[in-house]
């Protein structure tokens, strides 16, 4: 019924497209074949809701075929006969509650109630025994039965042979009907991408056989449709192999670094798909290819790690990279440690820059990469701009011409909820690795605290409050107080030590 219903539509389809300019529209139309016999074929032969499986009958229309017509005749006649033998047994046995009814194991029977048995008739067949109630069957009823079930059964048969057979009539045009079917989903496609382009304001991107990619306010299409109107911001792009190859993006999580690479490869794809695009001005020289690591999808089940993943699929994409090709790696090297992660991230960015001449989209939340724009003059550094304000991080969403100046992790640690305790100590242990990695006398830093004593490596014994009432104590000048006001001292100290731990 849905192919005769899509066929049916094919004829206006196909009249409409044929008076549109486009010659690839019109191509599409000419491919398109109505059919209008085989949808008159359908809609005789089916019945208006047949059923899902064509074995639980009525699927043959009414009127298409006489043998149908009468055995449906038949098996509905015989319900008649049925409910009319239910009516004369019960006047015959005077039992009011007598029912003839029908299951799929034991066919058709009478059923009753056990308090009536004692009026069954002599020429009653027991069938089976219930809990409450006796089973029975007559001579009659055995011949209605046998009518009744030859009937469907030869009704089902009827009817499946029936459609078989439009099935197959249906599949000597199958070659036809693929051949229309793909024109009308190839319109269906430049519909659909006519359509976002309008609704969503797209424009004509320019392809050119050129090396650069410049993109400007360009969006991403999915993200873009699920905010509100001027809430997505909008950034450019300048990728080309010979100044600005490499570009390099930092800044903290959250700050849309993502984003950005997936807009940059969904609008080139979609240019060269034949799409308008979601940018306000695009000009992509020809892409032979865009490669992608991204995200950080675990195949642990295939017994390889994160970091394994990670790496292999890096090593994949470093092979057969072309000037056309466009490769995104988002936060190569963070599924292990920052020294080991580090470098590797920056070994793959010096080949890219040394050995390849693929433009390419490098994000990491490792801000020291940025150093490396320094030594290779194609790396560019780009970072996402967020405002600090107090305390707090802003993210602007906005694509800047200058490197992150740090990596603002703990921020949106504190953004994202973690206690103060932790903040103000992850704090510490920073200022510790920015200085350098060991103390005098040969401690690692990280395990330092402010006052310079080597702690174990795990949160401090005191909690931020009361390393601040130790503070106070050692400040005090007891020589110089008097019993009294040591007095209140000691008194002031202790009661904020018992305010709730
Ligand atoms: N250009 C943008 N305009 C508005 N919101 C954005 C933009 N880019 C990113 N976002 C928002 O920020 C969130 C984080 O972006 P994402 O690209 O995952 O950041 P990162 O990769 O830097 O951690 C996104 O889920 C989105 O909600
Ligand atoms: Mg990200």
């Amino acid at each position: 019924l849905r192919l005769g219903d899509a066929l049916g539509a094919t004829d206006s389809l196909k009249k409409g497209m044929g008076a549109l300019k486009s010659p690839l529209i019109r191509e599409q139309a000419a491919r398109i074949s109505p059919m209008p016999a085989l949808v008159a074929q359908i809609a005789a032969t089916l019945s208006d809701e047949p059923p899902v499986n064509p074995r639980d009958g009525n699927v043959i229309r009414a009127g298409l075929n006489a043998e149908v017509d009468e055995l449906r005749g038949l098996a509905s006649g015989a319900r008649g006969v049925i409910a009319k033998l239910e009516a004369t047994e019960r006047e015959r046995t005077s039992i009011p509650s007598l029912k003839v009814r029908y299951n799929n194991i034991f066919g058709y029977y009478i059923e009753i109630t056990k308090t009536n048995l004692e009026r069954v008739p002599a020429d009653y067949e027991r069938k089976q025994t219930l809990v409450s109630a006796e089973r029975f069957t007559t001579p009659a009823l055995k011949e209605l039965e046998r009518k009744i079930l030859t009937a469907e059964s030869a009704l089902k048969e009827l009817e499946l042979q029936i459609f078989t057979k439009l099935l197959r009539d249906l599949q000597s045009h199958a070659a036809t009907i693929l051949e229309t079917a793909r024109a009308v989903g190839e319109f269906d496609a430049l519909m659909s991408l006519a359509k976002v382009a309008r609704h969503r304001g797209y424009v004509r991107p320019t392809i050119n056989t050129g090396l650069r990619i410049r993109v400007r306010d360009g969006r991403h299409p999915v993200l873009e449709a699920g905010m509100r109107a001027g809430e997505f911001v909008p950034n450019d792009l300048d990728a080309e192999p010979d100044t600005r190859q490499i570009l390099l993006i930092t800044g903290p999580n959250m700050a849309g670094k993502s984003t950005y690479l997936r807009q940059v490869a969904l609008i080139a794809i979609m240019a060269q798909i034949g799409s308008f695009v979601p940018a306000a001005e695009a000009t992509i020289g020809l892409i032979d290819r865009v490669l992608t690591r991204i995200g950080a999808r675990d195949e642990l089940r295939r017994g390889e790690s994160t970091f394994m993943v990670e790496m292999s699929e890096t090593a994949r994409l470093l092979k057969g990279l072309s000037e056309r090709s466009l490769l995104l790696l988002d936060e190569v090297g963070r599924g292990t440690s920052t020294f080991d992660g580090l470098a590797i991230a920056w070994a793959v960015a010096e080949y890219l820059h040394d050995q390849t001449r693929a433009k390419v989209l490098f994000a990491t939340h490792f801000h020291e990469l940025t150093d490396l724009a320094r030594e290779r003059p194609r790396v560019k550094n780009l970072s996402m701009a967020v405002r600090e304000w107090g305390d707090e991080v802003i993210f602007l969403r906005r694509v800047i011409e200058q490197p992150a100046s740090r990596s603002y992790g703990i921020e949106v640690a504190r953004l994202a909820g973690l206690p103060d305790s932790i903040i103000t100590r992850a704090r510490e242990i920073l200022a510790n690795l920015e200085q350098g990695e060991l103390d005098e006398a040969g401690m690692p830093r990280i395990a330092r605290d402010r006052r310079g004593k080597t702690l174990a490596p795990q949160l401090g014994l005191f909690s931020p409050r009361e390393e601040r009432i130790v503070d106070e104590l050692r400040a005090l000048d007891i020589e110089r107080m008097t019993p009294m006001d040591a007095l209140n001292a000691l008194a002031r100290l202790s009661a904020r030590l018992k305010q709730k731990k």
